[in-house]
């Protein structure tokens, strides 16, 4: 009995630790999580096809808010990249992050621009680009499940 409340209470330590241990990246990651990816989704999905047990649906726009969604998702996006370029979550992170960062804010205005125009065939092409934009991201700053570098987690707390 006593023993058994001891392991549930290590777990929870260990779990707070865990937390502890990251803020900096926990912030970006919650931005993406949050933020970044469900306003890609709106944009990813405001264009081309799926196809599933029901057939093919086209996911172009049919409406006036459909396309006003993807403009307002596109001009969300650009938000997000200056938002990434502030030193809550650019700090320490060296000037490529700033040149991926400004990279989404450039895709955004096309991407806009797109969804302005009701234009099906570019939303789609710059969909593909935002994604490209991502991915450049991802492999130049892995995901924090690897263990930070030596003493960083402490030393950026401050
Ligand atoms: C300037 C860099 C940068 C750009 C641009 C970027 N990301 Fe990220 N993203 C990161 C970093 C760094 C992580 C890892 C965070 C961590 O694990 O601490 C991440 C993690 C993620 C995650 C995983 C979150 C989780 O739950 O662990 C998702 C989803 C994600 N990004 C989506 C996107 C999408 C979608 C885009 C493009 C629209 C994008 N990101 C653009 C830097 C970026």
């Amino acid at each position: 009995m006593i023993r058994n409340t001891i392991v549930a209470l290590a777990g929870l330590a260990l779990l707070a630790g865990c937390g502890e241990k990251q803020p900096e990246m926990a912030s970006v990651r919650d931005l993406m999580k949050n933020e970044v990816q469900p306003t890609a989704e709106i944009y990813w999905g405001s264009a081309g096809a799926v196809s599933d047990e029901n057939g093919i649906t086209d996911l172009t726009p049919t409406t006036e808010e459909g396309w006003q969604k993807a403009r307002d998702a596109a001009t969300k996006l650009g938000e997000l990249g200056k938002k990434m370029m502030e030193p809550e979550y650019s700090k320490d992170r060296g000037e490529a992050w700033i040149r991926l960062s400004q990279g989404l804010i450039d895709v955004s205005k096309v991407a806009e621009k797109a969804a302005a125009d009701k234009n099906p065939d570019k939303v789609f092409e710059v969909g593909g680009t935002i994604y490209d934009v991502c991915t450049a991201c991802h492999q130049a700053y892995p995901q924090s499940e690897a263990p930070p570098a030596e003493g960083e987690g402490a030393a950026a707390a401050g």
